[in-house]
């Protein structure tokens, strides 16, 4: 099973912090510029506000890239990037002003917006194709560490991948000398299937820096005074969105933060973790701002906290063009209740192989979507068995099969296994069953 991200879904998706654990452990896992059109096209400019209240810092026009199929599905062997993966750089669904994912975009703006008007500079039309320097190297990520395995990342070529997180951005923003921000956009994520994962999804990141006055100020010292803010603003964020809820702090592990934090949030009757953050490693700031400056910096996923504000069950049903999905919605009304608008049954199929040294779940999960598309509710692993004599190991994944818009016939479900089967017989080097 896939180690998760923290920060995407709604599920238990591990952050950065739990894939640095699992690699000390030497489990599978990962955390979480356009070389060539990044440098021009992903270059950091402000973006324009989706939302209307606010009159946040610097709004300028949306820098959002095309790029072209050849720019990202190069010929490089290292590239992963799969045409599925690659029809959704550009969508921006968090640009729409009455999508999910807008309105609750619109509502971290607007609460930005109200504690410190005209201080943050919002980006939201940044291009997902980032050198590979600015996604692991500028924020401190170890050379060795697993998120940089293309078994995890979107790799365009060696130096160049869809950005695994909006932290892609913390440096190059810096280096423009902007001290507060919020960077909203569409990450990638090689991973597995189901209900809360999907290997777009999109995050906000958050970045203010203070000067010694500040600090002084308040009589404290650099890193207390920015902790302080930090768990301040960010209460009051979860306040805004969720209401009068209890939150708790838990020590977590970030490379670009010391101390780093998750926040959670008690909330239809569990904690869920809302978002990670902490106090910006020193080496950060002083590259890329200079010396002297203190930050706090946050990063959350918008898809975990939009299905659980919205009711909203499948992390697919964000990318659905159904008007009965759509028409829910409205700009600016986080109280929404997403109503089902019909349930079409599942439909299971089982396959079972021998895997290879080089079998991976996320190989096998990005030959799914790539045959069945949003088609793919879930793919599981069922049975694990290594044969007592010759040593070989099975796998039985069971693939459910469902549409979130329209009933699935039988033929249709046949047609789509029948190809998973032989794609993942040529492709992954296993022997089916
Ligand atoms: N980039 C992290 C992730 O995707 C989230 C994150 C954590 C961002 C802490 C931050 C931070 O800016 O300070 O899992």
């Amino acid at each position: 099973m896939a180690a998760r991200l923290a920060l995407a879904a709604v599920g238990p998706r591990c952050s950065v912090a739990v894939r640095q654990l699992a690699t000390q452990r030497g489990l599978w896992l990962r955390l979480g510029q356009c070389a060539a059109a990044a440098a021009t096209a992903g270059a950091a400019r402000p973006a324009r506000r989706g939302f209307s209240s606010s009159t946040v810092a610097q709004a300028a026009a949306a820098a959002t890239a095309t790029l072209s199929r050849d720019e990202v599905i190069t010929s490089h062997p290292y590239n992963n990037v799969t045409d599925s993966i690659f029809q959704k750089i550009g969508t921006n669904l968090h640009q729409q002003p009455s999508h999910p994912l807008g309105i609750l975009k619109g509502a971290i703006y607007d609460y930005f917006d109200q504690q410190h008007p005209g201080t943050f500079t919002t980006f939201d039309g940044l291009a997902p194709v980032v050198a590979a320097k600015a996604n692991f190297d500028e924020i401190l990520i170890p050379a060795d560490h697993v998120s940089r395995s293309p078994n995890d990342t979107y790799y365009v070529d060696p130096d160049t991948v869809l950005r695994c997180h909006t932290s892609a951005h913390q440096a190059e923003i810096l280096r423009q000398g902007v001290r507060a921000f919020l960077v909203t956009g569409d990450v990638y994520r090689r991973d597995s299937i189901d209900a809360t994962h999907y290997p777009v999804f999109h995050q906000m990141e958050g970045v203010r820096v203070f000067n010694p006055a500040d600090w002084q100020a308040a009589g404290m010292d650099a890193t207390q005074f920015a902790e302080t803010e930090l768990k301040r603003t960010l209460e009051g964020l979860a306040q805004h969105l969720f209401g009068a809820v209890e939150m708790r702090w838990v020590d977590a592990y970030f490379p670009f933060t010391e101390p780093s934090y998750e926040l959670e949030i008690f909330f239809n009757g569990e904690w869920l973790e809302v978002l990670g953050c902490g106090v910006m490693q020193q080496p950060i700031l002083d590259k890329n701002l200079g010396p002297g400056q203190k930050a706090w910096a946050f990063g959350l996923g918008l898809e975990r906290l939009a299905m659980v504000l919205f009711d909203i069950p499948d992390i697919r049903l964000f990318w659905t063009a159904d008007q009965r999905f759509l028409k829910q919605f409205k700009a600016g009304d986080l109280t929404t209740k997403f109503k089902s608008y019909s349930k079409y049954p599942p439909c299971y199929k089982d396959v079972a192989f021998w895997i290879s040294d080089a079998f991976t779940e996320n190989n096998l999960c990005e030959i799914v979507r790539s045959v069945a598309g949003d088609l793919a509710e879930e793919v599981k692993l069922i049975d694990n068995f290594t044969h007592p004599k010759t040593g070989r190991t099975s796998h039985c994944y069971r693939i459910a099969y469902r549409s979130m818009d329209r009933s699935l016939t039988d033929e249709e479900i046949n047609a789509l296994q029948d190809e998973v089967r032989s794609t993942i017989s040529d492709k992954l080097k296993v022997e089916l069953r």
